[in-house]
């Protein structure tokens, strides 16, 4: 297996999960170090149930993960399907997300390894599964963090944007701003007019709100200078935290432990079947799989009613 681009919480569980497993089928398991970067410097370590103990709780990888951009060149997925060859691999597991998932698949078109992805990313941005591993600790994360915001926000009657992670997406600023109660959410996917935002918080203070918070994804850009915009059209004063990478770490929630240890499982059936390349997924509560590549083509919809949800909830 390989841990590969941002790391989530949950990511140890799923080495756990798939060492168990697979040697509970006979499999011998290896984990690269470094993300793909270990697959191109033939670094790996050996991973028994014994050498797996004692991280199930734990944020991070114990492999170690990389972006490693030298990956996206030919040389280096022909380089990485070599590597395979020269240690007999039958079968590899990717977790990571969406990029690490292109890689999979440019290497799966070089190699005869059976090639699983298991999407782990606290952005959740991976099309066909509902959930990824990681989210739900970087949402509780954010969530309690905002919580402890609110009291200045209250007691100080002011504005705060908090600024929450997700790459180009919305989807962990969607749950976030849902679960704070927050009174804006600001997400790429939906372009607001700075008037639209000024009227929503006027709007706001109108029905006796002295305090707001306005959970904004990093996606939207440069939420200092909106910040100061929107001190200087409401008068109210404006606070920015960017909560940054504690929603990368820290120890895994119970809900994303689950998801490692189920999708560990799958993954270790689909190695066992030697799929070609196919992603393990979560819909509507089942532990399925689909084909990689379907993944990897396609953008993941967001649910904007959330968003209508969410204004109501904050009247
Ligand atoms: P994540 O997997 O968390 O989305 P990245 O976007 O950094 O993280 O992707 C992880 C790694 O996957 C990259 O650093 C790069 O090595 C590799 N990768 C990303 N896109 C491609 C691509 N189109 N072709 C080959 N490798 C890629
Ligand atoms: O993909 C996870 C993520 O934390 C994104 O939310 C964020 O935009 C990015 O990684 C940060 O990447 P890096 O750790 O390389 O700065």
């Amino acid at each position: 297996m390989v841990t590969s681009g941002g790391d989530a919480p949950g990511m140890n569980a799923a080495i756990r999960g798939i060492t168990r497993i697979a040697h509970s089928k006979n499999f011998e398991v290896v984990g690269f170090e470094r993300g793909w970067n270990g697959l191109l410097t033939n670094s790996f370590r050996w991973l028994t149930p014994r050498s797996v103990g004692g991280i199930l709780h734990l944020g991070g990888t114990i492999l170690h993960t990389s972006r490693c951009p030298e990956f996206k060149k030919n040389e280096a997925i022909k380089k990485a399907a070599e590597t395979l060859a020269l240690n007999n691999i039958d079968g590899l597991i990717v977790i990571g997300g969406n990029g690490s998932f292109q890689g999979a698949l440019e290497l799966s078109k070089e190699t005869g390894t059976s090639i699983v992805g298991v999407p782990a990313s606290i952005d959740n941005d991976v099309f066909g599964t509902d959930e990824t591993i990681g989210f739900d600790t970087a949402v509780n994360t954010a969530v309690s963090e905002i919580d402890k915001i609110r009291d200045t926000a209250f007691s100080l009657e002011r504005i705060f944007i908090v600024e929450v992670m997700g790459r180009t997406r919305g989807f962990l600023a969607l749950a976030v701003g849902v679960t704070v109660g927050s009174e804006m959410i600001l997400i790429p996917e939906v372009k607001y007019e700075n008037e639209r935002i000024f009227k929503t918080i006027r709007e706001s203070e109108e029905r006796g709100k002295k305090s707001a918070i306005i959970v904004a994804a990093e996606g939207i850009g440069d939420t200092r200078k909106l910040g100061n915009e929107i001190e200087k059209a409401t008068g109210t004063e404006v606070r920015l935290t960017v909560l940054g990478y504690t929603q990368r770490g820290g120890n895994p929630s119970a809900r994303s432990r689950l998801l490692a240890c189920l999708f560990a499982d799958k993954a270790v059936e689909l190695i066992s079947e030697r799929h070609k390349s196919s992603l393990v997924v979560l819909q509507n509560g089942e532990i399925k799989s689909m084909r990689l590549e379907e993944s990897c083509k396609t953008d993941k919809p967001i649910d904007l009613s959330l968003l209508g949800l969410a204004k109501i909830l904050a009247t």
